[in-house]
């Protein structure tokens, strides 16, 4: 696992940029094509938005690259709280891709069945092969969830690499999300955590007692690929070692 650690946002937003790019060629060039799982919520929309950017966009060949979700909320494709119109709006139409290249999920489902098509597509992509993103992106929440693998939710002991309908009862609402087995079989995992608010969580997850129950991200642990966190000083100010 590396942490890299940021002076602010902008920085560790251009850090993980520059990781993609490197991930993304070096992916290209070896296999000629990049799995890459977006995450959700707030803070990757700048990263997104950066990648689309004219800095950034012709750094990769993003013909080559194809677009999954790590986790999306179960809404309507033009809900504002829609994980893909956010990723839709910031990268995807940007770089005027092909919907080929595009993998939603398919929220006009029921939950369950939304899960078991997306679960269907994954298979098909990687071919009835072990399902191994290249990239996995994921972000933290300050209650130390990520994906929607959320605090005392029983997908949390989940031993398949699939995809699983949760339901949260505080929330009332349902998401859709990778279990931990299957991010777990990506080559690179990237946590993107910026702000202070994050800096307790982001103890929790890398440095303090084993609780899954309490701190979900403990489950992120990549069978063999690569683990790197990119956060800002504010996101690391709790961390003992840097
Ligand atoms: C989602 C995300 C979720 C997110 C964290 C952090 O669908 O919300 O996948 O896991 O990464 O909740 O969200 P913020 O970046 O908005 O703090």
């Amino acid at each position: 696992m590396k942490i890299n650690v940021f002076k602010n946002e902008d920085e560790v937003l251009h850090g993980l940029a520059n990781y993609i790019v490197e991930t993304a060629s070096a992916s290209i060039s070896t296999n000629g094509q990049f799995s890459i799982a977006l995450s959700g919520g707030n803070s990757p929309k700048k990263l997104y938005e950066l990648l689309a950017s004219s800095s950034y966009k012709g750094k990769i060949d993003w013909s080559k690259v194809h677009f999954f979700f790590g986790d999306e909320r179960y809404v309507p494709h033009s809900d504002p709280q829609s994980n893909y119109l956010m990723a839709k709006k910031a990268i995807l139409e940007p770089l005027e891709l092909s919907f080929k290249q595009i993998f939603p999920i398919d929220t006009s489902l029921s939950p369950d069945d939304a899960a078991k098509a997306y679960t269907k597509d994954i298979n098909l992509y990687f071919a009835g092969m072990e399902p191994r993103f290249d990239l996995v992106l994921l972000g933290l929440g300050d209650n130390s969830h990520t994906a929607s693998l959320f605090p005392h939710t029983p997908v949390l002991h989940d031993k398949t690499a699939s995809i699983k309908a949760v339901y949260l009862e505080d929330q009332k609402v349902y998401r859709i999300t990778m279990t931990a087995p299957l991010i777990n079989l990506a080559h690179h995992v990237a946590f993107l955590v910026y702000g202070e608010g994050k800096a307790v969580a982001v103890h929790h997850i890398i440095e303090d007692k084993t609780d899954i129950e309490e701190y979900p991200a403990q489950l992120i642990k990549p069978q063999s690929g690569d683990l790197q966190w990119f956060l800002d000083t504010g996101a690391a100010a709790q961390l003992k070692r840097k």
